[in-house]
């Protein structure tokens, strides 16, 4: 039986590096280990303006088709407006690139984005002056877990008198119980699978990370996290401010072990982890629900680099590696999982060596083209398969 697979390429960098993750699916579909049916939806904010009269930011019928994917991957969405302010809006006033990334994750019930954060061996992270000796491989490790379906994301609020150009804007943010409950118990359950704790003492600890000096909505998450860590007794509880979580997150990353947070704050905070990790070319997100899951590099779709076999692959390609292992996971398909470490193993082993690489690790000078490193990775786990 084959996997049905939906990739969403988008725009800008995103149809490359999705190409780049195509091949890699193909490489581990060359072994006897799985079969992959591919469907392939364009979407985003270039499917928008290339098609005015659909007014649509993917075919119709897509909506369904994701929903009856055994898997998605989604590449990058976003495009520049042609009238050179912001991103393409749709006149429904969602972003073009909305229905593949945010739609496809309410619709689908994909409540946990699942973000890890690990400095591998040979990456240099951003970070570095007199603390250097701290920022060695291993003490970086890192899981965040951001609710994907409300907060400030929930779509309710709008223009008051006259639209964009009116005298005000408000968007809601809704904090429910039921979606902090869930999030907040996956987030003990990943701290509870991971074999080593924080990479600082080994413990095992789950940081909440909230605003709840001030925020309403905060002070339930944080509620719902102190009745919830009640089940968890084997692990330590941690409670941080948000803003003051972003400088120990820079100074102590090697305090952390899984992180919890709502929408909003796990989008900013995610971006700034993933500078203690290389930078937004080695980023990964994981949209997972009960029954669906969504796997995406969190860099965006970067226009100005489109199109110039540039842009690092390896955030898509870890990516495919989090798709095979939850896929292997949830069909008792102990291949995937195989096929999960394999392509791991892969981009480590070329992180490792450090000779190919792109531009964003690599330097302009030295920097390998992104289908070089593509390659480079794909033999790697030709020998691991
Ligand atoms: C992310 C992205 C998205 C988000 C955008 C593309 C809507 O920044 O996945 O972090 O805000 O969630
Ligand atoms: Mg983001």
């Amino acid at each position: 039986m084959a996997y049905d697979v939906v990739l969403l390429p988008g725009d800008g960098i995103g149809p490359e590096v999705m190409r780049e993750g195509r091949l890699v699916l193909e490489e581990v579909a060359a072994k006897p280990a799985a079969k992959f049916d591919f469907t392939t939806i364009p979407c985003g904010g270039q499917y928008y303006l290339e098609h005015p009269q659909q007014n649509r930011d993917w075919p119709e019928g897509s909506e369904a088709r994701c929903e009856k994917a055994d898997v998605v991957f989604l590449g990058a969405v976003g495009w520049p407006s042609p009238s050179g302010q912001g991103p393409v809006i749709m006149q429904n006033g969602h972003m073009a690139g909305w229905s593949p990334v945010l739609g496809n994750r309410a619709r689908l019930d994909l409540y946990a984005n699942i973000r890890p954060v690990r400095l591998l061996p040979g990456v240099q992270h951003r970070v570095h002056g007199k603390h250097a000796t701290i920022w060695q491989p291993g003490k970086v490790d890192i899981v965040f877990l951001r609710e994907n379906t409300e907060g400030l994301y929930a779509g309710v609020g709008g223009f008051v008198g006259g639209g964009i150009s009116g005298s005000a804007a408000i968007d809601t943010r809704i904090i429910t119980r039921r979606a902090s409950e869930r999030i907040i118990r996956k987030a003990f359950e990943v701290a509870r699978k991971r074999e080593r704790g924080a990479p600082k003492d080994g413990k095992k600890r789950v940081t909440c990370i909230a605003k709840d000096n001030v925020l309403k909505g905060c002070q339930l998450f944080v509620d719902v996290f102190t009745s919830i860590g009640k089940d968890y007794p084997d692990i330590e509880k941690d409670f941080a401010i948000v803003d003051a979580f972003t400088q120990w997150l820079i100074t102590q990353p090697e305090y952390y072990d899984v992180c919890v947070t709502t929408n909003m704050f796990g989008d900013i905070v995610t971006d700034l982890a993933s500078v203690l990790q290389g930078g937004m070319g080695l980023a990964v997100g994981c949209n997972v629900g009960d029954e669906h899951a969504m796997f995406e590099p969190i860099h965006g779709s970067a226009p100005k680099h489109a199109g110039k076999d540039k842009a690092n692959p390896m955030a898509m390609i870890l990516a495919v590696a989090e798709g095979l292992r939850w896929l292997g996971e949830r069909k008792g398909d102990k291949s995937l999982e195989k096929g999960a470490v394999a392509v791991e193993g892969a981009v480590a082993a070329v992180l490792e060596e450090g000779k190919t690489l792109t531009y964003d690790l690599l330097g302009e000078e030295k920097a390998a083209p992104m289908s070089r490193v593509g390659e480079a990775i794909r033999r790697e786990l030709g020998r691991r398969l």
